[in-house]
């Protein structure tokens, strides 16, 4: 089986990607190519972001590897956290504080106000071999796939599944429940990440 990097140690995502993926590729984690640095994540687009961490496990670990960035936008909050939402309760990847920060800031939005979306763009990077001249070139393809899905913003928590911003996030698609009372193959099957791996899966798969 083909194997390829996902640029995260993140074992929701791992696992999610995993279940998108399984039988068709095998998934290497950062931890499985001795990558345990933080790589750098500083561009202002999830896009940006996203091409960022695929270009320098390329530079620095020399594997074709695949990178997703993603954004919560909420309408209310002028797209907010969107690009910042790692980090948007002060704290680098602590999603309680996150939430608090977000259902502070609305909690005088009526509900037909609470509208977002997550994002995701997904990079992935390709070493490629350039047959055509005497002297073989090795160039790198970068090529984006991307996700998105529709929802409200609760007023408050409901369920104990997924991680990050789950909890709060409610899928317009789906039968009220957020993506955090779903189990993981319902929310794969309509959520952002999911609908951009499978374009990524397209991709692997056609070549
Ligand atoms: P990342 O940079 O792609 O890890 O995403 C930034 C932040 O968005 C994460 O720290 C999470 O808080 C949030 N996030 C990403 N994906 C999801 C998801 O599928 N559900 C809920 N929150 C998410």
């Amino acid at each position: 089986m083909k194997k390829i990097v996902f640029a995260t140690n993140n074992a929701h995502k791992l696992e999610e990607l995993r279940q998108i993926m399984a039988g068709k590729f095998e998934i290497l984690s950062l931890n499985d190519i001795n990558c345990h640095e933080d790589i750098p994540e500083t561009a202002n687009t999830i896009k940006g972001n996203a091409e960022m961490k695929a270009r320098y496990v390329m530079r620095h670990y020399g594997y074709d590897c695949f990178s997703d960035d993603t954004g919560l936008e909420i309408d209310a909050l002028d797209g907010a956290p969107g690009v910042h939402s790692a980090r948007y309760g002060g704290v680098a990847h602590d999603s309680e504080r996150n939430i608090d920060r977000v259902l502070r800031e609305m909690k005088d939005v009526p509900m037909e106000q609470r509208t977002a979306r997550f994002r995701t763009v997904i990079a992935l990077i390709e070493s490629e071999e350039d047959d055509c001249t005497e002297f073989p070139l090795r160039f790198e393809k970068i090529r984006f796939f991307d996700g998105r899905v529709e929802g409200v913003i609760l007023t408050e928590r409901h369920g104990e599944g997924g991680f990050g911003y789950d909890s709060i996030f409610q899928p317009v698609e789906g039968d009220g429940r957020t993506f955090a009372q779903m189990l993981p193959e319902e929310k794969n099957a309509i959520s952002h990440r999911g609908r951009a791996v499978r374009k990524l899966v397209d991709y692997l798969q056609s070549m």
